[in-house]
């Protein structure tokens, strides 16, 4: 059977759907599954189809040998974070997650934990009492400063920490955009092209000083870099080299700061919706917390807390497109789609379908109780990817996220501020409100 994908309407040449993308992705993207369960769309000139059903979904996904990380955008985003665990082909990628897995392994995450309840007390300490919040930019400084703190548990002096948040701040600003620029337009030598190879290569540079300094100390010291550094395959022999290690630092970098960012101000942008919603998180706060810092123990209580997240992560991936492309000619929902086809994984393709969830545009933390989200189809929920290339910083993206939420929650109410702007933007590599603001009352 060879079936013909709906094409989704209003593609102009050569930039083809990028307006309606870039000015409102969630809408767009959402509208793809009335057309059908394979929806062609152009990403700039390139064809790619967007699969809808759960079930194409999680075709791609878990075949990750027919459906790669490949073609010019990737190509592009190499040029930028290189070829590390996120970015590498199918050929590399078992070698390369074998070789990271153990710095995300439990006992680690929970050293982790700590630092990301010490960062979320932080983040609130110079707030005053009736202080309107620009909520993005400061969780993005806090989980940045978490990740960093994480990889290379030092406390870096402020200003390397500092010039470091500039950097990634400045490629998380351009490298979704980069990835429809063709390299040519890249290499043009003006200031926007300028300001984004100068935060790469101060990144670049900072980083492997960093990676030295490690080669040459001894021992573990807990962190994400040690462990990266401590990585061996099972004869013992294999291990990443200090390019690949530059790269897979810069992946979590890259990968572990303005989602976590994203996903806890439209947590807070829900709750502000949902005062009941609110109200209930409180009660669960108030009870684990008692008034005193969070901890990273607190965690294993603070489950009203988690299915706030989990939602906010449904109604709002911060990860919204993600490409592959097809390694030979292969069938999907009946449809044959050649080698070198462009497969656009969309989490809001599935995540606001009806039929897939309840009230799909309802913010309902409860359907994340075990009894019904055991109801959940896969595919249904792949905020986080699936099958072997599954998001390596799960565990941790949620953790940082519920210790921040809780940790606001406990301290400060938060209510919508004049002058805010909700509208989901793709502004950095995550979806995020172009402004929230928020008025800070303390409890
Ligand atoms: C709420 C926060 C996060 C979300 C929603 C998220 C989402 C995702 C998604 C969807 C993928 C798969 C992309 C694809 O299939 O093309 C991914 C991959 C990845 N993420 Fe996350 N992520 C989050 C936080 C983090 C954090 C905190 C880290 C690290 C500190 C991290 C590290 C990675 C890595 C290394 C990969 C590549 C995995 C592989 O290909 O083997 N992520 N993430």
């Amino acid at each position: 059977m060879n079936r013909t994908a709906a094409v989704a309407p209003g593609a102009l040449p050569v930039i083809g759907h990028a307006w309606p993308m870039m000015r409102d992705p969630l809408r767009f993207i959402g509208s793809l599954s009335a057309l059908g369960d394979l929806v062609e769309v152009r990403l700039g000139p390139v064809r790619a189809y967007v699969p809808c059903h759960p079930d194409l979904v999680w075709q791609v996904l878990t075949d990750d040998r027919v459906f790669d990380k490949g073609g010019p955008f990737f190509d592009r985003v190499r040029a930028t974070i290189g070829n590390g665990v996120g970015s590498c082909p199918h050929a590399e990628h078992r070698r390369q997650r074998r070789l990271i897995q153990p710095a995300f392994h439990r006992a680690r995450l929970e050293r982790y934990a700590a630092v990301m309840a010490e960062e979320s007390s932080a983040l609130t300490s110079g707030w005053r009492d009736g202080q309107v919040v620009d909520v993005y930019p400061a969780l993005f400084g806090a989980a940045l400063r978490t990740v960093l703190r994480c990889l290379f548990t030092t406390r870096a002096d402020d200003g390397a920490v500092e010039r470091m948040r500039r950097s990634v701040e400045t490629l998380l600003h351009q490298i979704t955009a980069r990835m429809f620029v063709p390299a040519v337009v890249q290499r043009l030598p003006v200031p926007v092209n300028r300001r984004f190879d100068r935060a790469l290569g101060d990144l670049r540079r900072a980083i492997d000083s960093m990676v030295e300094v490690y080669r040459r100390g001894d021992g573990d010291r807990g962190d994400l870099l040690s462990s990266l550094l401590a990585a061996r395959d099972e004869d013992g022999r294999d291990r990443l080299d200090d390019a690949e290690l530059g790269d897979q630092v810069l992946t979590m970098l890259v990968a572990g700061s303005d989602s976590v960012a994203a996903t806890v101000s439209w947590a807070l942008h829900l709750l502000d919706r949902h005062p009941d919603a609110a109200h209930r998180l409180r009660a669960e706060v108030d009870e684990v917390l008692g008034g005193r810092p969070v901890r990273a123990s607190d965690l294993a209580r603070l489950s009203r807390t988690g299915r706030v997240v989990t939602e906010a992560l449904r109604l709002y991936p911060p990860g919204w497109l993600f490409t592959r492309i097809t390694t030979e000619e292969v069938e999907l929902g009946g449809h044959r789609l050649p080698a070198g086809t462009t497969v656009a994984f969309c989490p809001p393709a599935v995540h606001l379908r009806a039929g897939v969830h309840d009230r799909p545009h309802a913010f309902d933390p409860d359907r994340w109780l075990p009894a019904r989200a055991r109801e959940l189809p896969r595919g249904g929920f792949v905020t986080f990817g699936g099958g072997a290339r599954k998001c390596a910083g799960e565990a941790f993206g949620l953790a940082e996220s519920s210790l921040l939420l809780a940790t606001l929650v406990s301290r400060w109410r938060l209510r919508g501020a004049r002058g805010s702007d909700v509208r989901p933007v793709a502004l950095s590599t995550a979806l995020r409100p172009r402004r929230l603001l928020l008025e800070a009352s303390a409890r």
